[in-house]
């Protein structure tokens, strides 16, 4: 089974950033292969950029949020449809930074996703718990009340979670393995009991080349979102490579006369 590799580059890099990961991480690619799920997700100015520089290859392009409202008078928003029109199949979705930054609810959440899906763009939609609620043992009370936002998307099998605990997030402070396998199940149970979905979960949070390997082993995880390692190509390369799924053999359709 694919595992997805996702690159959020957040608010960092420019234009020439963008092209000399391009040129070095199509490179790796082209060179070696593999048949993960890879998406980088650029800010939304290089989108086009980026769209065009990874032509050629099976990575996909993403984009960091996107409006709830599908168009009209919201100076600053890109709508789903929009980021449909410069190459996006995906868009994230209550990141914790803009969570916190933007007080985004969980209807406002709920609007954003369907205006993904409407769009045709697959939502990876994050969740994850402050460390007071982790230190006080709250976890999994806080992630059920964010999870209820795929209410209105029961049986969708187009979403995709994430799981990043926001102390983790930037800080070097990667969760344990033992803590991300329990949640991780915890949430894959939630979805499938409560949401009859069977999504793929990300873990995000400080991974890193030298730590990929045993969070993707992990048997409840989908894949992994990373942050500041997604920003160099070399290491991120060796993030998305980390759990080797050799391409399938090409199906031949000789059949040998008998
Ligand atoms: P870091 O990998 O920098 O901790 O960021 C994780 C994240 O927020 C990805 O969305």
């Amino acid at each position: 089974m694919t595992k997805y590799m996702v690159a959020n580059w957040k608010m960092n890099g420019s234009l020439e950033t963008a092209h000399d990961f391009c040129q070095t991480f199509t490179r790796l690619f082209h060179a070696h292969q593999t048949d993960n799920t890879i998406v980088i997700f650029p800010p939304h100015p290089y989108l086009s950029f980026t769209n065009g520089a990874l032509s050629g290859t099976d990575i996909s392009l993403g984009a960091q949020d996107c409006s709830g409202a599908s168009e009209g008078a919201f100076t600053g928003e890109t709508s789903a449809t929009m980021l449909a029109d410069v190459g996006c199949s995906y868009v994230i979705i209550g990141h914790s930074e803009r969570r916190q930054q933007h007080q985004e609810s969980n209807t406002f959440l709920s609007d954003k996703i369907k205006c993904a899906l409407e769009a045709n763009l697959r939502p990876i939609f994050c969740i994850g718990e402050s460390e007071q609620d982790f230190e006080t043992g709250k976890t999994q009370e806080v992630l059920k009340t964010q999870l209820q936002v795929l209410n209105d998307f029961k049986g969708n099998d187009k979403l995709i979670l994430a799981y990043e605990p926001v102390w983790a997030i930037g800080t070097g402070k990667v969760a344990r393995l033992d803590d991300i396998e329990n949640t991780c199940a915890f949430l894959k149970k939630e979805l499938f009991d409560v949401y009859q979905l069977s999504s793929p979960i990300l873990y995000g949070g400080s991974v890193k080349a030298d730590n990929a390997k045993d969070i993707l082993s992990l048997q409840s995880i989908g894949g992994v979102l990373v942050g500041g390692a997604s920003l160099k190509p070399d290491e991120f390369w060796k993030i998305s490579t980390a759990i080797v799924i050799p391409k399938k053999p090409q199906t031949s359709s000789f059949s040998p006369k008998l």
